[in-house]
């Protein structure tokens, strides 16, 4: 069969809404191949721009959430952490307007205010460049954790009640999500995670309550469109009953 006959098929079945990936294994890719691991971040970095692209130019998913940065992997050598901010601000400057005329709308979600200067505004710039795109809304997990997300909306909840603004009976799973970062975020239909570790590690924990989990063996560098493609039609052969029992 060929690419775009897969393409097609793959159009006619259910596709996910929004599509979450725990880039995992860069350090490993590196490591086999006895290169720095800082490479195996750059040619990451270069699987992220591959995945963007397929999505986005096929219309395979309407959300894109890439974990970039948990809120974990400050602990990291300073070093590699520098690394990782510095591609992510190399690639917002390189890649901007080939994204946003590719009609990506981009926003990040995480903890701005621990992140270098320059890299907030640059951030920043891009969002407001892309916020009327619509093709592909691509959430950028940045120094983003899940538990972090929560602890954000309980912080929200008691200010607005203290500021006589929220009573306790009013507070359901709407309300906490819509004081949550990642308020007007849909829920992750299809968690994919490369290198084959089989954890959420503090990603979408609120939006991921009923995603579907696929693992992928190959480490990120090497995550290319067939491996999505195969994420997807594995997606496409689950029974999603959302605890409502099968039909
Ligand atoms: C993922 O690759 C990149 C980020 C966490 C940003 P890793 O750096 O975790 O690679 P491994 O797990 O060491 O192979
Ligand atoms: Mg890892």
């Amino acid at each position: 069969m060929s690419w775009s006959d897969v393409l097609e098929q793959l159009k006619d079945g259910p596709l996910p809404h929004h599509v979450g990936v725990v880039m995992d294994g860069n350090g490993r890719w590196a490591e086999q191949r006895g290169l720095p691991r800082g490479e195996g971040h750059r040619r990451g970095a270069e699987a992220a721009e591959r995945l963007i692209r397929l999505a986005g130019g096929e219309k395979l998913c309407a959300h894109l959430t890439l974990f970039a940065l948990s809120t974990e992997n400050w602990d990291r050598p300073p070093s590699e952490v520098e690394l990782l901010l510095g591609l992510l601000e190399e690639f917002i400057s390189r890649k901007l307007e080939e994204l946003a005329d590719a009609g990506v709308r981009l926003d990040v979600i995480g903890q701005q205010d621990r992140l270098p200067l320059r890299l907030r505004s640059a951030l920043s710039k891009a969002e407001q460049r892309t916020q009327d795109n619509d093709t592909l809304h691509l959430h950028v997990a940045l120094s983003f954790g899940g538990r972090w997300a929560v602890t954000e909306a309980v912080r929200g909840a008691v200010r607005a009640a203290r500021a006589g603004e929220l009573r306790e009976e009013q507070v359901d799973e709407h309300v906490v999500h819509g004081l949550m970062p990642t308020a007007g975020i849909p829920d992750v239909d299809l968690l994919i995670r490369t290198a084959g570790e089989q954890r959420i590690s503090n990603f979408l924990l609120w939006e991921s309550a009923y995603a579907e989990f696929y693992f992928a063996p190959v480490p990120w560098p090497d995550f290319d469109g067939a491996e999505f493609v195969k994420a997807l039609e594995t997606y496409q052969g689950r029974q999603r009953s959302f605890g409502k029992g099968s039909l």
